[in-house]
């Protein structure tokens, strides 16, 4: 069974005490600890954040990593200091990683095999813009970006990773996707992981939405077959919002 996952994207917000403040808080007002949830905070809150994130049996995400394990790439963090700082997750391929720093499919293969070989779980970021939506291009763009990040992986890594579907037109526009276009984009994901590798590794994959998810919709999301989860922007920075997304979403996955 895939394990339900609510992941928080803090993106470039919160110092360290409001981060920290935020966990215990958030830790107070939750009541699903069957659900797994991942606190992605900003690289200089990741020591703090985790600390608090194990006392309260939390995840750890980072939003970035360089793929290589030393050397000289100034301004870059490697897996092995992900590592160091017991990071469980990174999110790799974010739209704005791709659209404000002009990462490519490539480069976001690179990285997702990295986190592989170190045992870091990369939460793969696709999705389409609104131009190709309206092109009717969706369904071709996601192909492309999972099959090239895929590529050249074990089935056995595969089935470990996250995919998050996040269209660039949802992404802090208030303007979600409805759960039904989410769960068909999560069904193509799952039928091009199949022809990839096999429907075993497809089935065993967690597919999350995201883009303008809030405490009012994630039920509509949890509810979708094919989706397992939420990366929640936004909505993750106050701990009752975050914290009642999370409850809620519990409360659809285990009923
Ligand atoms: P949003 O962001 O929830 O603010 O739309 C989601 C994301 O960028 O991961």
């Amino acid at each position: 069974m895939r394990i339900p996952m609510i992941a928080a994207n803090w993106k470039m917000h919160k110092n360290i005490s409001e981060a920290v403040q935020f966990i215990d808080q958030y830790a107070e007002l939750l009541n699903a600890a069957q659900l797994e949830t991942v606190i992605c905070p900003a690289f200089p809150l990741l020591a703090a954040v985790g600390e608090a994130c194990r006392r309260h049996g939390l995840r750890l995400g980072a939003q970035n990593m360089y793929w290589e394990t030393a050397g000289a790439f100034t301004g870059e963090v490697s897996p092995l200091m992900l590592k160091d700082l017991q990071v469980d997750y990174v999110i790799i391929g974010h739209s704005e990683r791709r659209r404000l720093f002009g990462e490519t499919d490539q480069q976001v293969a690179r990285k997702i095999k990295a986190a592989c070989q170190h045992e870091i779980i990369p939460i793969l970021c696709v999705g389409e813009t609104l131009e190709q939506r309206q092109a009717q291009q969706t369904l071709g763009v996601i192909s492309e970006q999972v099959t090239t990040a895929l590529a050249g992986l074990d089935p056995s890594q595969v089935r470990k990773i996250v995919i998050a579907y996040e269209p660039v037109w949802a992404i802090g526009s208030g303007l979600a996707a409805t759960a039904a276009d989410a769960d068909a984009v999560a069904a193509q994901v799952r039928k091009i992981i199949g022809e990839q590798f096999n429907l075993k590794t497809a089935q065993d994959v967690r597919i999350l939405y995201g883009g303008s998810v809030n405490r009012d919709n994630i039920a509509e999301f949890m509810q979708a077959a094919e989706i397992d989860g939420a990366l929640v922007g936004g909505a993750s920075l106050d701990a009752s919002v975050f914290a009642a997304i999370v409850n809620t979403a519990a409360e659809v996955s285990f009923a």
